[in-house]
């Protein structure tokens, strides 16, 4: 039996790999930040030396991309030293590791999508630190998968989507950002690529977001759309919306990695966000019938 580990296994992303895996077969050790800090050196040696994993899938991160401008120290220690740890660990027991790695390395000045072999260029504290995550993983570890993802959402932890379901019951009319365009990742189709790219040995760095591009305000619209909800949305500018980190106005994904190594395109966002929706609807609904 397959053995992995998967680190921040209580975030958006984490938790759905440890029930997708747990449902193939695997056998699945998911550690939250209480059970394994990856900037503890001595925890993260131990840990890994005691469970012995196959694979680690290596999704804990600092994500707080305001608030790492103002906590540069705590970002680098934590996106950068816990992943060079988590690197040399899974290096010594030879288990394979995949590291998720974010859009924002590339700088966004770009017209045409960033590939894997596009130069990266952060503009702000937390590419900056999944950045290093990146070098440490390269010069640390032998067999890995670099998976560059962006704007992820599904049915755990905050993200966009349940932001503008929240915000559409308010009465204020919303404005959204339309001069930053990505593209959107289910986390549940991220974690079915992240599957099978780990049960090959094609290492290296992989773009795996859904297909297809939007600004935010149009994935908002389309959110209001597929929800069946009338409400006032207004684009407005990066500069009409001030955030202390700078974002990439343009950080779409090529999957030239997928393409070239053989493996399936991934679906278009949109058909990802109708099956996120109905995810949380039977969510909800079989927590409404558990009261
Ligand atoms: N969300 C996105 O749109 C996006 C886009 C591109 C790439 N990514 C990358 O994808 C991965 C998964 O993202 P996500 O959205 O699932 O993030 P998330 O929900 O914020 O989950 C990250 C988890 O890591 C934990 N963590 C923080 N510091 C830790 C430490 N020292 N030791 C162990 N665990 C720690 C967090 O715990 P606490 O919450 O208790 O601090 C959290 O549970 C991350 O590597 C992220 O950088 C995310």
């Amino acid at each position: 039996m397959t053995k992995v580990l998967v680190t921040g296994a209580e975030g958006q992303l984490g938790s759905d790999l440890v029930s997708f895996l747990t449902l193939s077969g695997y056998q699945v050790f998911g550690m939250g930040k209480s059970e394994l800090d990856i900037t503890n050196e001595d925890e993260v040696n131990r840990i890994v030396a005691l469970i012995k994993p196959n694979i680690i899938i290596h999704c804990a991160a600092y994500t707080q991309v305001d608030q790492a401008e103002f906590e540069q120290d705590l970002a680098f220690l934590i996106n950068g030293i816990g992943t060079r740890n988590i690197a040399i660990a899974a290096e010594n027991i030879h288990a394979k590791l995949v590291y998720l790695s974010t859009d924002y390395v590339f700088d966004g000045s770009s017209t045409t999508p960033y590939h894997e072999f596009s130069p990266v260029s952060p503009i702000n504290i937390y590419g900056s630190s999944k950045l290093a995550g990146e070098h440490f993983v390269r010069g640390f570890h032998s067999k890995f998968f670099i998976v560059r993802t962006s704007w992820i959402f599904g049915v755990h932890g905050n993200n966009f989507v349940k932001t503008m379901l929240k915000l559409a019951k308010g009465t204020e009319p919303l404005t959204v950002v339309h001069d930053q365009v990505g593209c959107p990742t289910y986390t549940m189709d991220l974690v079915n690529c992240i599957v099978k790219l780990m049960e090959t040995s094609k290492f290296g760095v992989y773009h795996v977001s859904n297909t297809g591009s939007c600004s935010w305000f149009e994935f908002a619209k389309e959110v209001f759309q597929q929800s069946n909800i009338l409400t006032t949305i207004k684009p407005c500018t990066t500069e009409e919306f001030p955030r202390p980190a700078r974002r990439p106005k343009y950080s779409v994904l090529d999957h030239m990695g997928l393409r070239i190594n053989q493996f399936a395109a991934m679906p278009h966002w949109k058909n990802a966000l109708n099956r996120c929706l109905l995810q949380m609807k039977r969510k909800e609904t079989g927590s409404l019938s558990q009261e």
